[in-house]
């Protein structure tokens, strides 16, 4: 019987009205990098995402969770206009970056994909040497104007990425010939070579194996000293052991926001609890 009651109103909640799903939790944070209120994206006239607003803070992870297709990508997009690049697909709300509007007409979205840069679900480095992978993008953006200033950008991103040790010696070799793992750490040192603000990881290391992903994940909370990190995992023990806050998205809805601890322990909404609990996924 309890069981038949706790399942009519789970089933309530989820097909409550929409508009009535508001977020549940603290999204502010002091001295926030981003502000995001009120974002809205269509996919032509389909909603993929509904007032969303959250702030995401200075050298912390922000960890988005949720299930396949509720709209962590989407929203990650949004936080450097990389749903710009995709047909039929509008935002609108406000995401302010150090206080500036990013969707402000007037902002060029090459230099602001550089200062929040993104790590893609499978790792693409370009069809080019290591080298050329990692010095691309700054001597684009005028970071690098001598070799000598590209050997170091190259050398310091590897370091910081953790493959300086394993490609020293065959940096003129294709990146494309490394291992996932490898290629991954090259596609963050690659992000790393342009100095970013916030770098936006997609499932980093779904592609990756335990021990590619136990580096990766030590990378991350290195690099959290130095950068604001929003990653989007389908993990939970990786969510809880790299990130400080958690937001949990639902049908394009952000249904909990707090800090992991909090989330993974104590959620307040239902929803969290079962997916965080594995009864849906
Ligand atoms: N390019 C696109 N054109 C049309 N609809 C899209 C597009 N990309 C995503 N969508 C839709 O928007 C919604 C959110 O998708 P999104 O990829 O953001 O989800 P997700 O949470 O990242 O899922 P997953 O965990 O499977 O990666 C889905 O309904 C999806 O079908
Ligand atoms: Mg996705």
């Amino acid at each position: 019987m309890q069981e038949v009651l706790k399942k009519k109103s789970l089933e309530k909640r989820v097909l409550a009205p929409r508009e009535s799903r508001k977020t549940i939790g603290n999204i502010n944070v002091q001295n926030p990098r981003m502000v995001c209120r009120n974002v809205d994206v269509y996919y032509d006239d389909k909603q993929a995402i509904r007032k969303v607003s959250i702030d995401i803070g200075r050298n912390e992870v922000l960890a988005m969770i949720g299930p396949s297709g509720c709209g962590k990508s989407t929203f990650l997009r949004c936080l450097n206009r990389m749903n710009d690049t995709i047909d039929g697909c509008r935002v609108t709300g406000k995401i302010l970056f150090d206080g500036k509007d990013i969707y402000d007409s007037s902002v060029d979205v090459v230099p602001l994909r550089a200062q929040i840069g993104m790590v893609f679900q499978k790792p693409n480095p370009f069809p080019k040497s290591i080298y050329e992978n990692v010095s691309w993008a700054p001597k684009i953006h005028g970071l690098a104007e001598s070799k000598a200033e590209a050997d170091e950008i190259v050398e310091s991103s590897l370091h910081k990425a953790g493959l300086w040790d394993e490609v020293k010696d065959r940096l003129d070799q294709p990146g494309t010939g490394l291992s996932g793992g490898q290629q991954q750490r090259l596609c963050i040192a690659r992000a790393i070579a342009v100095s970013p603000e916030v770098i936006l990881m997609d499932e980093p290391c779904s592609a990756l194996d335990p021990i590619a992903t136990a580096k990766i994940e030590d990378l991350i909370d290195e690099l959290r000293e130095q950068y604001t990190i929003v990653i989007v995992t389908h993990s939970m023990q990786q969510a809880s052991r790299v990130s400080q806050r958690t937001a949990f998205f639902h049908l394009g809805d952000l249904i909990e926001v707090g800090s992991t601890d909090t989330i993974f322990t104590k959620p307040s909404h239902q929803l969290t609890e079962d997916y965080i609990t594995g009864r849906y996924g």
